[in-house]
């Protein structure tokens, strides 16, 4: 669904990466929240945080998968920090992701209206899925600006144990890049 939140108006803003454990923008609430109809895979390419332009590394995206629910952390922003938080996170997430709205499960039961950043099949950064093994060792040996792949991955699936989600495509990559030594 489009997006159309103005930038002076606090809002709801959907982690399901990165921002879970490095929410890096101003906020004044956070509760876990389920995205239902939607899983998490890491079929997005990142030429500019965990790889780089000639050598992607992995992170995630969200697609629709009928039946399923995402976990992850739901992030009030307050009005007066709206402009900035968007603009920051449309700069950080320029990479093939854009702004969508979606309706959200909270964790004391309360319906959130919220802000998702989602990379769609076919932008420009678009990488897909591929099998389990050759994402982890693409995930295994990338690196970028902003740290290795590998820790991405780790500290995603750390704070999904923390948030007590499942998530068998991001536990399977975690174990097999744990047997992976770099080369
Ligand atoms: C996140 O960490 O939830 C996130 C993932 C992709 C784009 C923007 C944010």
């Amino acid at each position: 669904m489009a997006c159309a939140t103005a930038a002076n108006e606090s809002f709801w803003l959907f982690g399901y990466g990165s921002l879970i454990w490095n929410p890096s923008v101003p906020h004044i609430d956070r509760v876990p929240a389920r995205l239902h109809g939607f899983s998490r895979r890491f079929w997005q390419g990142s030429h500019d945080h965990r790889g780089l332009p000639h050598a992607p590394g992995r992170v995630v995206t969200l697609i629709k998968d009928a039946g399923k629910v995402c976990a992850g952390m739901a992030f009030r922003i307050p009005a007066e920090a709206a402009a900035e938080v968007l603009d920051h996170l449309d700069h950080r997430e320029k990479n093939g992701y854009s702004r969508q709205s979606h309706g959200l499960h909270a964790a004391s039961g309360l319906r959130l209206n919220a802000i998702v950043y989602i990379a769609e099949p076919g932008n420009f950064a678009w990488l897909g899925p591929a099998p389990a093994i050759e994402v982890a060792q693409q995930i295994a040996i990338s690196t970028g600006p902003s740290g290795s792949n590998r820790e991405y991955l780790e500290r995603l699936a750390k704070a999904l144990r923390d948030l007590d989600a499942d998530d068998p495509h991001v536990f399977e990559l975690e174990a097999i890049v744990k047997r992976t030594a770099i080369s």
